[in-house]
């Protein structure tokens, strides 16, 4: 209704010059009876604004003993009412100065006096637009932030229009028209069309700068009538807009230095917001324990509680501005804190007590150990560099000072003369550790070992014979062996470790040592074996696991002799495998070696071999050399891998048996015809033929078929029918039977088709296919009982085309008797009659 109200007032304009009443009709909202004329009564009129020339508004009638009519109100010297009741206007009417007219008409008698009213006449002045919008300044400044939020106004324009705010000819829509400078055709500024707020847009938030360039100028328009109208009134203003430097960036990284004793919280930096009244707050992205940092709405930034370097040496963490309603108002600035080392931290000795040995015949200045203290303070400086010094050593016999210990690396060396155990077995050292302010005391002690200058000697030096079975159960203990060592007990100079240095090369005995007792238990690690190794002549080495100073030599009596006899136990045939495996054609000739099996026994004894599970009765074993033969036809379609046992019996002893399998691979040769892949019955063409059609059927054989699928080819089994039909390859699988012609008799007609395999060898089938012309109905073959009895069959075709070759052959022959007589005429005449009874 609003769209069509502007069109519909110019037309009105053009009417009222003319036609008054017509304009009544059109702009009196409220029909009454009579449109144009009636009794006095309140009523309401809309009225356009505009100038216009003298325009009727209604005529009211007199009910006597009213004759005249009077009018008062807010005419505005505008309307008029003559004494006849004709009330009109003849001035200009403007919305903007009064939008609505109340009117009061009244009837008077002859004598002057009110008969009826005064009635309230209301006149509503409806806008034309006929203001233009305009501007409240002619020129607007303004200034932005570098990388303000895009979308957020920055400032407004503001335009009015004196017509109807309820009509759309005050509608106000804003426009940036032009942007100077405009780099690359990008705006920077955008705005609100509704609001007049304008604002940056993205590439305005990423680009200016106000190094690059500080100010630019816009020209903005404002249109009424909501901008969609030609009529439209525009205006246009300037716009000048500084870009000010964002004042929003990371500080500066902050050092604090840690174990403060200053009151806090302390001010490390600050972050400021363009405008006032951001607010701010502080994030983090690791997990910590605690977060000793606050901002305050100013943006200023707090540690809260004295730092500790060796808890955390370094803080990231993210300051935030928001607006009022929580929006953010840029990106987060980073804020990075690194924790200052002080020498906080005294050094640490590595444990309690440090212990290092020393070898009893040790040179002076030889290397003992190195005591290696901590520092938890940052490392590679001077709070974290250690000195070491030996304040106490205990006993001081034979001497004091018998140890060093370098300054800087804590490594011990001996001093003076080499130990011996019987001054003192162990010494204990105080060692002070300092760093810049602290010093630590640790201890460390040093304890005077034995050297391993005794040899391990057996109690005795043969263990005798020992009988076992050779299936003695491994894991067995067989044997314990003893020797004893003069060195310190539990050291590696007296612990013993026992090896067997002769006649068990194949490590089937193993010796565990007690380290209690040094006794060594005598093992069966892996069977025994009377065939391979039935006598065992063992030789027993006691070993310490520290080498023997020098001078000193294992001598005879650290060996011990020993003889293991192992006794014999039968034991079934082995086979040389569990599986056999052959692999042969199926159409291997009957008595083919196909494999060969083997079975030894460990006593030496003969083996026979035997079947068993030949379910099929395909194999054959030669007992003595376990060979196999095929024994009968293999049919790979039967069976692709055919599996048997073999049983080895040993000859003589106890006849103890044990199996193998045998599995016989066959591999596929043709020897399967293709066939059709089912019987075809249901091939019909309808009757009689209107045009050359076609059937598909499909062939297969049982053969292995090759990944890409049989390759059959096909073609017409009788030359003869070749003017009828035609046989077409569709694929490997399928052929196409197609008519030649549309002459085909109704009846049932039986078509030879060879199909040829494509194998080596090929193999070829000749397959019948039934195919009915019969009468249809609705696409079905319809076929009357009884109808196609005449119709010959294959058979009963050949049988005739048997009969009249018969025929013919007895025709030939009494012609040829004859020709000895006549001419060859005859002959032909009789060959040509053949050609006829083939077709069936
Ligand atoms: C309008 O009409 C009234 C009376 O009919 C007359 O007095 C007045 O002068 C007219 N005004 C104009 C502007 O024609
Ligand atoms: C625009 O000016 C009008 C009239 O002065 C005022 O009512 C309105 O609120 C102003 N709009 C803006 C966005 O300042
Ligand atoms: C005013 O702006 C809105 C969205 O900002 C847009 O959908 C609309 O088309 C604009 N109107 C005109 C007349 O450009
Ligand atoms: C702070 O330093 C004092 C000595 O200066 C030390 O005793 C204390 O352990 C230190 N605190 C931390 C947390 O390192
Ligand atoms: C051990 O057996 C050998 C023969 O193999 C025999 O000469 C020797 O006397 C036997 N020793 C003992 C202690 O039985
Ligand atoms: C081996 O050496 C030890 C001393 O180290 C000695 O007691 C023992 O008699 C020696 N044995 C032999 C067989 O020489
Ligand atoms: C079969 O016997 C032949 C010789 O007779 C031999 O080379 C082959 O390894 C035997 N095969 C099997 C599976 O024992
Ligand atoms: C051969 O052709 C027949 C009929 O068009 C179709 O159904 C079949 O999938 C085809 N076979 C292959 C292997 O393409």
């Amino acid at each position: 209704m609003k769209r069509s109200l502007n069109k519909e007032t110019t037309k009105m304009q053009a009417r009222l010059h003319c036609l008054c009443l017509l304009t009544l009709y059109l702009t009196t909202g409220y029909g009454q009876e009579g449109k144009f004329s009636g009794p006095l009564k309140p009523m309401t009129f809309s009225i356009f604004e505009g100038q216009e020339l003298s325009q009727i508004v209604f005529q009211f009638k007199a009910n006597p003993p009213a004759v005249t009519f009077k009018l008062t109100g807010e005419t505005d010297g505008i309307f008029h009412i003559q004494p006849d009741g004709l009330l009109y206007y003849n001035g200009t009417l403007d919305r903007e100065t009064r939008a609505v007219h109340k009117l009061e008409v009244s009837a008077l008698d002859e004598h002057g006096a009110t008969v009826e009213g005064p009635v309230t006449i209301t006149i509503e002045v409806k806008d034309i637009n006929d203001n233009r919008p305009m501007f409240l300044q002619s020129k607007y400044e303004g200034s932005v932030r570098q990388n303000s939020r895009p979308g957020k106004p920055f400032m407004y324009v503001n335009a009015t229009d004196l017509d109807d705010p309820a009509s759309p000819n005050s509608q106000l829509i804003y426009q940036i028209v032009i942007q100077l400078p405009k780099i690359n055709d990008i705006m920077y500024f955008q705005i609100n069309n509704k609001t007049g707020g304008i604002s940056l847009t993205l590439e305005g938030s990423r680009e200016l700068d106000p190094v690059k360039n500080p100010s630019y100028n816009l020209v903005v328009s404002v249109k009424d009538m909501g901008g969609q109208n030609e009529n439209s009134f525009s205006d246009s203003a300037s716009v000048d807009v500084m870009v000010k430097e964002n004042i929003w960036k990371a500080p500066e990284a902050v050092e604090i230095v840690e174990n403060s004793t200053d009151p806090h919280p302390i001010k490390i930096t600050q972050v400021r917001w363009n405008e006032p009244d951001a607010q701010y707050s502080l994030v983090y992205k690791e997990m910590l324990p605690r977060f000793p940092f606050l901002i305050d709405q100013e943006g200023d930034i707090y540690v809260t509680q004295p730092l500790d370097r060796e808890e955390k040496d370094s803080y990231v963490f993210y300051a935030i501005a928001k607006d009022e309603n929580g929006k953010p108002l840029s990106y987060p600035l980073q804020i990075n804190v690194k924790v200052k080392d002080i020498n906080d931290n005294p050094p640490t000795c590595p444990s309690t007590v440090t212990v290092f040995e020393v070898q009893e015949n040790e040179k002076i200045g030889s290397s003992i150990g190195t005591l290696v203290a901590r520092d938890m303070d940052e490392e590679n400086t001077i709070n974290s560099v250690l000195g070491y010094r030996i304040v106490d050593q205990s006993p001081k016999s034979p001497r004091e000072g018998l140890f060093l210990v370098e300054l800087y690396t804590g490594m011990f060396q001996l001093a003076k003369q080499s130990l011996r155990k019987q001054d003192s077995p162990q010494y204990h050292l105080t060692v002070e550790v300092s760093d810049k302010d602290f010093k630590t005391l640790c201890h460390v002690q040093i304890h005077v070992i034995d050297i391993n200058d005794q040899i391990p000697i057996f109690e005795k030096s043969d263990y005798g014979n020992l009988t076992l079975a050779e299936d003695t159960a491994v894991g067995s203990t067989i044997l314990t062996i003893q020797a004893t060592d003069a060195d310190e007990p539990f050291t590696g100079s007296s612990k013993i470790l026992y090896r067997i240095t002769q006649g068990d090369s194949e490590g089937r005995l193993g010796i565990d040592t007690d380290p209690q007792t040094n006794a060594g238990y005598v093992k069966v690690k892996k069977p025994l074996d009377f065939e391979t190794a039935a006598v065992h002549n063992i030789v027993f080495h006691a070993e310490n696991l520290e080498p023997l100073v020098s001078g000193v030599e294992y001598n005879a009596s650290s060996f011990a002799a020993f003889k293991l006899i192992v006794t014999d136990v039968n034991e079934v045939p082995q086979f040389s495998q569990q599986v056999f495996q052959a692999k042969v054609s199926e159409d291997v000739a009957i008595g083919t070696k196909v494999g060969n099996v083997t079975a030894k026994d460990p006593e030496g004894l003969g083996v026979r071999y035997s079947l068993r599970g030949d379910t099929r009765g395909w194999l054959k074993i030669n007992p003595a050399t376990g060979e196999i033969f095929s024994a009968a036809p293999l049919d790979r379609e039967t069976e692709s891998l055919y599996r048997v046992q073999v049983l080895a019996t040993e000859v003589g002893g106890s006849s103890l048996s044990s199996t193998a399998n045998f599995h016989l691979t066959l591999t596929d040769v043709n020897d399967n015809p293709p066939r059709l892949v089912k019987e075809y019955t249901g091939l019909f063409f309808c009757y009689p033929l209107k045009a050359p059609g076609s059937l598909i059927f499909e062939a297969t054989d049982d053969d292995q078929k090759s990944f890409r699928g049989p390759q059959f080819t096909f073609s017409l089994g009788s030359k003869s029918l070749q003017s009828d039909w035609e046989v077409s390859k569709v694929n490997g699988s399928h052929a196409r039977l197609s008519t030649k012609h549309t002459g085909f008799e109704e009846g049932v007609y039986n078509i030879p088709i060879h199909i040829n395999d494509g194998g080596r060898p090929p193999l070829e089938g000749t397959v019948s296919l039934p195919v009915t012309f019969c009468t249809c109905m609705e696409g079905t073959c319809f076929r009357p009982a009884g109808h196609l009895a005449g119709i010959p069959t294959v058979g009963m075709a050949v049988g005739i085309l048997v009969t009249t070759f018969l025929v013919l052959g007895i025709i030939l022959a009494i012609v040829f008797i004859r020709m000895k007589n006549k001419g060859k005429d005859s002959v032909k005449s009789a060959q040509a009659s053949e050609v006829k009874p083939l077709r069936n």
